[in-house]
């Protein structure tokens, strides 16, 4: 298979991130046709954000098991296996079901710093109806990386890959 994904994405005003999002979101459900494999499809979402979003230093998911979640496919560094719900910013956001869009790690209260070099971050929560799956987490070398149309764009592309996914197995 060969697919190029569009990986000098402008986002450098607000229409054309939500433009790019658009691009991203159309790239994503090519990427995902035919095919509804859990890994398979987790990999290659978090593979596509990596290489067209600027300024990440991961991107990827932890599953929901019971009260706890534990790591998933990613692109990154090596990093925490299994959090607690309510621990961090990725427990924050399986506890309250909300997105948390962290400007700056360090005043984030029980931030855990996986990579050090992180200093902002951006995590989702999947729901396929009324379960809820996990957290799409990443995280960024800058400082307030991620705004509401990064919140947005990717609540949509969540949505298609939940989706486009068999949770069953
Ligand atoms: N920083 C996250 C932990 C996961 S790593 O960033 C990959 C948190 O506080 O939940």
């Amino acid at each position: 298979m060969s697919f190029t994904v569009a990986d000098n994405l402008d986002m450098s005003t607000p229409a054309a991130k939500r433009a790019a999002y658009d691009t991203l979101n159309a790239q994503l459900q090519s990427l995902l046709e035919g095919e509804r494999d859990r890994i398979a499809n987790l990999a290659q979402f978090s593979a596509l954000l990596y290489q067209a979003l600027p300024a990440l230093n991961w991107a990827g998911f932890y599953l929901a098991q019971g009260e706890t979640l534990v790591l998933g496919p990613f692109q990154g560094k090596v990093a925490c296996v299994r959090i607690p719900f309510g621990r961090g910013v990725c427990g924050t956001c399986a506890a309250s079901g909300q997105v948390q869009i962290v400007p700056d790690v360090e005043a984030f209260p029980g931030h855990i710093a996986c990579d050090s070099a992180s200093r902002s971050e951006l995590v989702l929560p999947l729901r396929a109806g009324d379960q809820f799956l996990g957290v799409l987490d990443l995280d960024s070398p800058e400082l307030a990386r991620f705004d509401e149309i990064d919140a947005q764009g990717l609540t949509r592309m969540v949505a298609t890959l939940v989706a486009g996914t068999d949770w069953t197995r």
